[in-house]
C-alpha cells in the first residue's frame, strides 16, 4: 500500500515547492510524559526524513517553518534549547546535505539569532551552495508580516532615492522584495498537529497554495504522511479563479 501510493504520486505532478509548518513537538512529548524539548529533538528526525523523502520524489524546494518571531516569547530555556538544537543539527548534518546534493537557504530575521547560530548557518549555506538537488529553506525568526512590511520599506526607500516611481510598484515588483523572491510559487502547504491556521507563515506566498492539514504531530509525521498529502494535492482541481470547464479545456 505504501509503495502503491508512492508509485501513484510519482506518475503524477510532484509539487515543485512544498512548505511545512512543523507543529506539535511539545504536545507529542507531553503526551508521553516527557519534556517538550524531547519533542523538538525527535522533530529533527522528521526533518531528516522529509529532506530525504522530498529529494527522492524530485521536489525542488522544501521550506520548513522552524522558528517564528512569536516563538521568542516562549520560556527562555525552551528558546535556548531550540537554538542549541539548531547549532548541533547543522554541525551534524552538513556532510549528509552535501552527500544528498541539498542546498541550504534561510528566510527570516536571522540577524536576531544568537551569533553561534548565525555562524553555523553561514557555514552550512556556504558549504552547500554548489549543490543542485533539493533546496532546503529554513524559516528562522520568521514573520511573514515582517517580511511584507520590510518589502514595503525597501520600495519606499527606492522611491525616495528616485530609483523607481510609485507607479512602478505592482505585484511582481513587490514580490521581488520578499525574502522568498528567488524561490518558485509554493504549491502545497502541510501543517501537522491539527491546528488549522497559518501562524504568520508565507502570507503572500500561500495566496494560491493548496493547504493540507493533518492531525499527526510533527515527530510522528513520516514518508507515508507526505505521500498522502501529495496524493491529496494531485487530486485537487486548481482553478485559479477559472471555471472547472475552462480548466478541463486547457488540459
Ligand atoms: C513546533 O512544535 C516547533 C516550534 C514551534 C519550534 P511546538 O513546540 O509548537 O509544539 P506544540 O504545538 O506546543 O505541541
Ligand atoms: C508555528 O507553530 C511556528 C513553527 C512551527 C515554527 P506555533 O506552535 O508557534 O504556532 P501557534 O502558536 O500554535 O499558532
Ligand atoms: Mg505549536
Amino acid at each position: 500500500m505504501a509503495q502503491d501510493i508512492k508509485n501513484q504520486i510519482l506518475a503524477g505532478k510532484i509539487p515543485e515547492h512544498i512548505a511545512m509548518i512543523m507543529d506539535g513537538n511539545g504536545r507529542w512529548a507531553q503526551e508521553k510524559g516527557m519534556d517538550r524539548i524531547f519533542g523538538h529533538h525527535q522533530g529533527v528526525e522528521t526533518v531528516r526524513r522529509m529532506v530525504e523523502a522530498c529529494s527522492e520524489l524530485g521536489v525542488k524546494y522544501l521550506t520548513l517553518y522552524a522558528f517564528s518571531t512569536e516563538n521568542w516569547a516562549r520560556p527562555i530555556h525552551e528558546v535556548n534549547a531550540l537554538m542549541e538544537l539548531l547549532v548541533s543539527t547543522l554541525r551534524a548534518e552538513v556532510e549528509k546535505l552535501n552527500k544528498n546534493n541539498v542546498r541550504l537557504h534561510t528566510i527570516g530575521r536571522t540577524h536576531d539569532l544568537p551569533g553561534k547560530c548565525q555562524d553555523e548557518l553561514d557555514e552550512a549555506i556556504a558549504q552547500t551552495q554548489a549543490n543542485t538537488g533539493l533546496n532546503l529553506v529554513l524559516a528562522l525568526s520568521y514573520s511573514s508580516k515582517w517580511d511584507i512590511a520590510n518589502a514595503a520599506k525597501k520600495l519606499a526607500e527606492a522611491v525616495e532615492a528616485k530609483e523607481i516611481s510609485p507607479g512602478d510598484i505592482d505585484e511582481e515588483k513587490f514580490r521581488t522584495q520578499l525574502s522568498t523572491c528567488n524561490f518558485p510559487e509554493v504549491e502545497l502547504l502541510i501543517r501537522t498537529s491539527g491546528e488549522n491556521r497559518i501562524s504568520n507563515f508565507l502570507l503572500w506566498e500561500l495566496a494560491y497554495a493548496e493547504l493540507y492539514f493533518t492531525k499527526t504531530h510533527w515527530p510522528d509525521f513520516n514518508e507515508e504522511g507526505l505521500h498522502k498529502a501529495i496524493h491529496d494535492f494531485q487530486n485537487r482541481e486548481r482553478r485559479f479563479g477559472k471555471t472547472s470547464e475552462q480548466i478541463k479545456n486547457d488540459q
